[in-house]
């Protein structure tokens, strides 16, 4: 499968898994509202492609794979409120604080944390109890505070008060904490729960875990950047917040050309590590090939 076909049978199962006539009303159009609006599909695409690579059945990995871009959007939904990042845009539309309040986005995102296992559980017929627990390990280690939580905390946190070593570590290091865990977590979840659910052996593991962390802190860089070059029509959200909040991001510690020579980099070990696996994946390399288009590099 291309990368359309996948982002198609994505969209067409999210449909399926999110209700909105369930009572209460409220929360379920809530959840489904970001989860179905048009986003970029990556994560549930990279755990597919995950299976495929070291041979599984994408089927099986299909509820997982839609949970994973559900916990994305949870992530989504928390990071715009007012108390976080304070974005009215989301993936061209309102966000949904915006448009259900902000006491019904705060329990949509969190009801979406619960809702994703859910339906891995329910839905994995073919995958068996040794597996399933080992995905449920993933889930709740990478959606937690060890993971994007813990990225996201920090930051909160570094804004406008990384000049000043409050955390007594240099501000290289804490960008790279932020980056690998509020970003690259939610790649490593979906690449090896894919892997995972193909059998993949632990030094596949190993090998596909590295590839995530580096994708993923390339693609927050590429975020960064774009934060500061592209357009609303673009990106379907409010630019140039990094700046005005002062953020820790690659652009305001090493300014814009630094940043990008240091992602084109990242972006080559990544396809280092992609063309030396045994499978090749023309899907991963697309979405590095989208990165670097974006980014104009
Ligand atoms: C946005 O992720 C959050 C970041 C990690 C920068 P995406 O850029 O993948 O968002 P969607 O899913 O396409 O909306
Ligand atoms: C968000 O990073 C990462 C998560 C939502 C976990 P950003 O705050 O940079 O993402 P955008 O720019 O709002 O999409
Ligand atoms: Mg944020
Ligand atoms: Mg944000
Ligand atoms: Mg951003």
């Amino acid at each position: 499968m291309n990368l359309e076909e996948y982002i198609e049978l994505v969209n067409k199962k999210l449909d399926e898994y999110m209700h909105e006539d369930t009572f209460p009303q409220d929360i379920f159009k809530s959840m489904k509202y970001t989860v179905t609006l048009k986003g970029k599909r990556l994560r549930p695409v990279m755990c597919l492609e995950a299976c495929r690579i070291f041979g599984g059945n994408i089927e099986d990995a299909l509820p997982t794979a839609c949970a994973i871009e559900m916990l994305h959007a949870q992530t989504l939904i928390h990071d715009d409120l007012p108390c976080m990042d304070n974005d009215d845009f989301r993936r061209g539309k309102p966000t949904n604080h915006k448009v259900f309040g902000e006491a019904t986005a705060v329990l949509a995102g969190d009801a979406l944390i619960s809702f994703a296992p859910q339906v891995i559980l329910e839905h994995s017929k073919n995958l068996s109890a040794q597996t399933l627990i080992k995905i449920m390990k993933e889930y709740v280690k990478f959606a937690g505070a060890y993971g994007v939580i813990g990225g996201q905390v920090a930051d909160i946190e570094a804004e406008k008060n990384w000049k000043n070593n409050k955390f007594g570590l240099p501000p290289e290091d804490l960008l790279e904490f932020i980056h690998s865990h509020k970003t690259a977590d939610l790649f490593k979840l979906p690449l090896r729960c894919g892997a995972i659910i193909a059998g993949a052996s632990e030094e596949d593991l190993d090998k596909i875990t590295d590839f995530a962390q580096k994708l993923g802190v390339a693609f927050q860089i590429s975020d960064d950047i774009l934060d500061e070059i592209s357009t609303f029509e673009e990106m379907g959200k409010t630019l140039g917040k990094d700046k005005t909040a002062d953020k820790l991001t690659y652009v305001s510690l090493y300014g814009l050309d630094t940043s990008k020579e240091k992602l084109a980099c990242i972006l080559e070990e990544c396809c280092a590590i992609i063309d030396a696996l045994k499978v090749k994946s023309e899907v991963l390399k697309d979405i590095i090939r989208g990165i670097k288009k974006r980014v104009g590099i």
